[in-house]
């Protein structure tokens, strides 16, 4: 299972690529905001800059909901580095832009996907990467990680080759559940990634290692 960073803070990419497990990084528009990019010029900057630190898959979400300028979005978005991905929303014009970016060589990762339904229609229009947001879902009582199995399973069963980027990550405990239902790639904020270090049989035994080794 790939490894991707949830976030458009350029301290956490760093910090998670230096670790070394690092294999892309998503962003949108609420992760672009947070961060105080704005205009097109600063996007375009900041999307430049993931790329040089990260040397993996980028997704750049476009703004626009209208196909044709979710086409002309997606294209500038595209030119900036081989690495981008096109990050489109699961709506009418989205779907139908996918096809478009797919037929034209343009890699798109789809968003906002909440059922198998979606899921399907992003993989039959083409999309590199379908974003199912798991963490949104168990807020809504229900259960993510099972959709990320029930999408795993049809796309097997189906030969889709989209990837499952397992979305909107909370705890650490997903990450694993995710990678045990089939997911591809899950993109997480820092803490849950760090979060997987962490286990206090390991402080300890490290503790008494290390005080044991002060008798050798
Ligand atoms: C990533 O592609 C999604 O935009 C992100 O994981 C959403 O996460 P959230 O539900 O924590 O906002």
């Amino acid at each position: 299972m790939k490894f991707f960073i949830d976030t458009a803070n350029l301290a956490q990419i760093k910090e998670a690529h230096d670790l070394g497990i690092l294999d892309g990084v998503t962003t949108n528009p609420s992760l672009m905001a947070k961060e105080g990019i704005k205009g097109e010029e600063a996007i375009i900057n900041h999307y430049k800059t993931i790329c040089e630190i990260v040397d993996g898959d980028i997704s750049a979400e476009v703004l626009s909901t209208e196909f044709n300028a979710i086409i002309a979005e997606g294209q500038k978005l595209a030119a900036i580095h081989p690495n981008i991905v096109v990050k489109v929303p699961m709506i009418k014009d989205g779907v139908k832009a996918i096809k478009w970016f797919t037929d034209n060589g343009i890699r798109t990762n789809c968003t906002l996907v909440f059922s198998a339904g979606q899921a399907i229609l992003a993989a039959k229009a083409g999309a590199a990467m379908v974003s199912p947001f798991i963490g949104r879902i168990d807020d809504s009582n229900w259960d993510g990680v099972d959709l990320i199995a029930q999408i795993a399973n049809i796309f097997s069963i189906q030969g889709f080759k989209t990837e499952i980027l397992a979305a909107s990550i909370r705890s650490s405990l997903h990450i694993v559940k995710c990678a045990e239902a089939g997911a591809d790639i899950c993109t997480c904020p820092l803490d849950p990634i760090l979060g997987m270090l962490k286990h206090p049989l390991t402080d300890i035994g490290l503790a008494k290692f290390l005080e044991d080794a002060k008798k050798m």
